[in-house]
């Protein structure tokens, strides 16, 4: 996928009139490219925009502007951004999505060979007994017995469930799949497990990931590239090796910095240090650098002049201090 300079903005509506008074800019900006077969996480706090951006990618919203160039199976680029629900049908199949909450996403009064069935249905097998092998085939794939698909989500247990979501989205055969904290919900042990499993269907069925997470831990383990959102922008895109032993931009580096390390070969150790202020409101931006109310860097450039993504070592950042700063990575190895 080729993204440029996509926005998703939500108008603020008040009073009896229903006046637009605002726009909460959640996703303001965003170029990248998303490379076949990688897996490319979107990491950031809790309102940075991270799943307005996926849905975006989905096609579930519409963005305000910008292009989402999708390359297809024959090497043909087409701009989904702003395409009716009859022209996206054809890129349905392909780009698929995984959500937070296996509890939420499962219809609760429907088996798993429904749940699972009915995106094979809609998209065009008609053969029951060929949707029911297809759901059998799907289930042995995610480590769930085929017999189980006579059953409701509510006989298995989260991780589990969260199998049947991966099952649903993969049915179809897609080619991208954006996951949007689809582990977050799970105990850790589970986490694993689960996304062991995602990079064995990625290798099995040739995917490219989109990989949204607050956390990066998880993220470290899981993708090639990183991308750190922050007030709907992209602030730094850079290899995940070399964005956890040598971040470039200082929100990275307080991302890193409130990991929680027990593993004492690395560079940090003890308990996590809580990222200080308040999330940038997408309603109201701050000047400059949407970052600077909470970088201990800013200066008055920061205050007033908004940086834009440039190469800085081997990373892309949006940060006029960037090369100035040394700032300190997680792994034991950091440059
Ligand atoms: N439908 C909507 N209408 C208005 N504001 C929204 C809507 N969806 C999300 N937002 C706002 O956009 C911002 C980004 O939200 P979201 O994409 O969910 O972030 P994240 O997934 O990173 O937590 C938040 O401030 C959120 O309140
Ligand atoms: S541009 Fe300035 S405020 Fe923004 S991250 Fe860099 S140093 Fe901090
Ligand atoms: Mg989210």
């Amino acid at each position: 996928m080729r993204v440029r300079d996509v926005k998703v903005h939500f108008p603020i509506k008040r009073g009896i009139l229903k006046r637009t008074v605002g726009q909460v800019r959640a996703v303001d900006g965003i170029s990248l490219d998303i490379r076949a077969g990688e897996t490319l996480s979107i990491v950031g706090e809790s309102g940075c925009g991270k799943t307005t951006f996926g849905q975006a990618l989905v096609r579930v919203l519409e963005p305000t502007h910008g292009s989402i160039e999708y390359f297809g199976a024959n090497g043909q680029g087409t701009d989904i951004a702003h395409l009716g629900e009859t022209e996206l049908r054809p890129y349905r199949s392909d780009i698929r999505m995984i959500f937070q909450d296996p509890f939420a996403s499962l219809n609760a009064r429907r088996r798993v060979i429904d749940i699972i069935g009915e995106s094979l249905r809609n998209f065009g097998v008609s053969d029951e007994r060929e949707v029911e092998s297809r759901v059998a085939a799907m289930l042995r794939k995610v480590g769930l017995r085929p017999e189980y698909m006579n059953r409701f989500p509510y006989a298995f247990s989260g991780g589990e469930r969260q199998r049947i979501g991966i099952a649903r989205a993969l049915a179809v055969h897609p080619r991208l799949v954006v996951a949007d904290e689809c582990v977050s919900a799970l105990d850790v042990s589970i986490q694993a497990q689960t996304l062991n499993l995602m990079q064995d269907l990625q290798e099995e069925f040739a995917l490219t990931y989109v990989f949204i997470s607050h956390d990066l831990s998880v993220v470290e383990y899981i993708s090639d590239r990183v991308a750190v959102m922050y007030a709907g922008r992209v602030v730094e895109l850079s290899d995940t090796e070399a964005l956890f032993a040598r971040p470039r931009h200082p929100y990275t580096a307080a991302l890193l910095a409130a990991v929680p390390r027990p593993d004492p070969r690395r560079a940090r150790t003890g308990a996590a240090t809580r990222l200080k202020g308040e999330v940038a409101d997408p309603a109201n931006r701050p000047t400059g650098c949407a970052f600077h109310p909470r970088c201990p860097f800013a200066t008055d450039r920061c205050r007033s002049e908004e940086p834009e993504m440039r190469p800085v070592g081997a990373a892309m950042v949006a940060c006029h201090h960037s090369e100035k700063l040394d700032l300190k990575g997680v792994t034991a190895n950091a440059a």
